[in-house]
């Protein structure tokens, strides 16, 4: 099999790719005390240097936008000092990355805020199942408290700041999470924003919030390093829509039109993935429905092996592939695919916080050395 398409060189925006093997976002619950990165992750994200870009883990953009233990964030300055020596380690092996910055909204628990507060959500609904308190105790979601609209501006302002942070600690760009049944995902789905003010009820005032927090980043840090990930069909934190693909056809278009970096879409059979190793939802292939309305560079996501990916780029359904748990496996991912060399096993019991094993442990290929021939 020629692996060829995916070494070609590409530009995202004002990132120049060498190939189009990405390192999506990886949540690994390994940060320290007040959400600063520890030094080994600059050791992690150094050692995956060979991504055509890295995406680092989902990164909290306030105190009220963490809903995860042990995630890091972005607003305060230990926490971009923390990440000014993973941008450092990686860059110096001459490599891209982006940030993903996000909010989990009715994610989260009332652990995480000091003040003990709800967490906050377009619409009072819980999400189905159990949160993780900042203990990694599980405990139900509790039904969140709705956003008032004068609130808003307040989550585009710390959206908006935390690109600039993201900026002053050395990331090339950042990719605003829209994915994923977070905060911006309630907003952009029916099933979760039953709103009645002019973020809710149609797609036009669903999609208000994602497409301010877009303007107001790409207004501080240049549009073309301003991405954006999305997941249409995906019903991950209990969300739904009525009617996905005209909702996300508006969506995709209103970025279509922005000049981003690239627009990353994770396609629904991955909704299993975040919490099984089941990934049997197939019902819909979102490059093939959107790619047509998105005229910048195009990242999919969504458990694709190397013969898929290619397929993918050939058939012009995107620009580049993103690997996640091969690339959480496969330090030196890219290198194992030119070679088509066995891949390690991705270890799901060792995702998910815990120590270097089973986040740098993972082992690399021997070196190659050039064999002469007599
Ligand atoms: C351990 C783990 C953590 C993840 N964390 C994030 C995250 O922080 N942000 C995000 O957008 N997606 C996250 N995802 C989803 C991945 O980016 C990717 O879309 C998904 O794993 C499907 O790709 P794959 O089949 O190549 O693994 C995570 C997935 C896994 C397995």
């Amino acid at each position: 099999m020629s692996t060829d398409i995916l070494f070609a060189p590409l530009q995202f925006g004002a990132l120049v790719l060498p190939h189009r093997i990405v390192m999506p976002a990886l949540t690994r619950m390994r940060a320290g005390p007040g959400g600063v990165p520890r030094a080994i992750s600059a050791e992690y994200y150094a050692q995956r240097a060979s991504a055509g870009l890295i995406i680092t883990e989902a990164t909290a953009i306030s105190i009220q936008g963490h809903g995860y233990p042990q995630i890091p964030g972005i607003h305060t300055a230990e926490q971009i000092a923390g990440w000014r020596a993973v941008t450092d380690a990686v860059h110096a092996c001459g490599e891209r990355i982006v940030l993903q910055i996000v909010h989990h909204g009715r994610w989260s628990h009332s652990s995480y805020n000091p003040d003990g507060s709800l967490p906050v959500a377009p619409s009072a609904i819980a999400p189905p199942g159990n949160a993780y308190t900042p203990s990694f105790t599980q405990v139900p979601y509790e039904v969140p408290r709705a956003l008032e609209t004068k609130e808003l501006p307040e989550i585009v302002g710390s959206f908006r700041q935390s690109a600039k942070n993201a900026r002053e600690a050395g990331f090339d760009g950042v990719e605003i999470h829209g994915a994923n049944g977070f905060l911006l995902d309630q907003f952009l789905q029916d099933g979760s924003n039953h709103r009645t003010d002019t973020y809710g009820g149609t797609i036009e005032n669903r999609a208000r919030l994602l497409l301010e927090v877009v303007d107001g980043i790409s207004a501080v840090i240049g549009a073309d390093r301003t991405a954006v990930r999305l997941s249409p069909h995906g019903n991950l934190g209990g969300l739904s829509d009525s009617d996905t693909v005209p909702h996300f056809s508006y969506v995709i278009g209103e970025l279509g039109k922005r000049n981003l970096a690239y627009l990353h879409l994770i396609e629904p059979r991955a909704s299993s993935i975040g919490l099984a190793d089941d990934a049997s939802v197939d019902s819909a292939n979102n490059a093939a429905l959107f790619r047509h309305l998105f005229t910048g560079p195009l990242i999919t996501a969504g458990g694709y092996t190397t013969r898929m990916g290619i397929d993918a780029i050939a058939a012009g359904l995107a620009d580049a592939v993103a690997f996640g748990r091969m690339f959480i496996a496969n330090p030196d991912l890219p290198e194992r695919i030119r070679a088509g060399a066995p891949l390690n096993p991705f270890d799901r019991s060792t995702a998910y916080g815990g120590d270097a094993h089973g986040y740098t442990d993972y082992p690399t290929l021997p070196l190659q050395h050039e064999v002469t021939t007599v």
